[in-house]
């Protein structure tokens, strides 16, 4: 078995090499609501052959709405990406199902994990019964390594908020990463996931009053204009990526975060693409470690 374990090694290894030099020149981080992705989604080659193309564009996703009690539809979106995408090899960290009473959702890191590795993470708790300061859904986060990054080690946190509670959670979310940024000795995170974060979710005069936003250590990076919703009546920037810290920050090449509108990139109908999710992901590029670009 040490023969086997040392060639699989070499194999990652070969695989890594090539994975690099195969793909373009940054790290993409990515955000992903796929509506109610289930068993039926899961079962759908149409829908499951445009999420293989969607993931496999990015080295870590973070999907919300994961929703299957037996969790097969997620362990058949890796096979499918897996079986795709051969240059990489991408793993999952899956959050507890999350929700008060029947209704749950997960949330989902897919990653590559020739080219990052998770090395510590954390679920914060839904709501308790009588404590009305907690989430819905609890966020997830995860302490990312990446040798080929131009920054180590950053921390994601997912979330998916409550739509009504939506002002009130994300200023939770702004306790939450201080409390976090404590616990793991670190100033660089991201808050990423569809937070409803705009139109009616958010009354204008709410602003003012949510941290998340006002605090000068938070950057937004999707705008309040940016459209991450797929249907053409709605224009809503629901989907967010903030970024905390300056090395984080620095890492991130200027003016890459954006919602990906995968009705244009794969040629599908609006109908089409509604089938795939109501939102489009949002995504953003970290520089790779001068190391790295050698390599390309
Ligand atoms: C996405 O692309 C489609 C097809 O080109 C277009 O009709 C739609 O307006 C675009 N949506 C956004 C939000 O940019």
């Amino acid at each position: 078995t040490g023969w086997a374990s040392a060639m699989a090694r070499l194999f990652t290894f070969l695989l890594t090499l090539l994975g690099v030099h195969l793909v373009a020149a940054a790290f993409k981080i990515c955000a992903f609501n796929i509506r109610s992705f289930g068993r039926a989604k899961a079962a759908n080659q149409k829908v499951m052959g445009a999420l293989v193309q969607i993931l496999s564009r990015c080295d870590i996703t973070a999907i919300q709405e994961v929703r299957d009690s037996r969790g097969i539809a997620i362990q058949m979106l890796l096979r499918e990406l897996n079986r795709y995408d051969r240059s990489h090899h991408y793993s999952r960290l899956e959050s507890k199902r999350l929700g008060r009473g029947s209704y749950k959702e997960q949330n989902v890191f897919v990653y590559r994990m020739d080219v990052v590795s998770i090395i510590d993470w954390r679920q914060f708790e839904d709501e308790k019964i009588g404590n009305t300061e907690a989430f819905v859904r609890g966020p997830f986060a995860a302490r990312f390594h990446s040798l080929f990054t131009a920054i180590l080690d950053f921390v994601l946190i997912v979330h998916h908020t409550s739509p009504r509670e939506a002002a009130h959670e994300l200023n939770l979310l702004f306790d939450m990463c201080k409390e976090l940024m404590e616990q793991w000795k670190t100033e660089n995170v991201m808050v990423l996931g569809d937070l409803n974060a705009a139109g009616a979710y958010i009354p204008a005069n709410a602003w003012a009053r949510i941290r998340l936003r006002q605090d000068l250590g938070f950057h937004w990076l999707i705008s309040d204009t940016e459209d991450t919703t797929v249907s053409h009546r709605t224009c809503c920037a629901y989907d967010r990526i903030i970024v905390h810290g300056e090395e984080l920050l620095g890492a991130v090449v200027p003016r890459s975060a954006k919602a990906f509108n995968f009705t244009q990139a794969l040629g599908l109908s609006e109908e089409e693409a509604l089938g795939i999710s109501d939102h489009y992901p949002v995504e953003v590029n970290l520089r790779l470690a001068p190391k790295a670009q050698r390599e390309l």
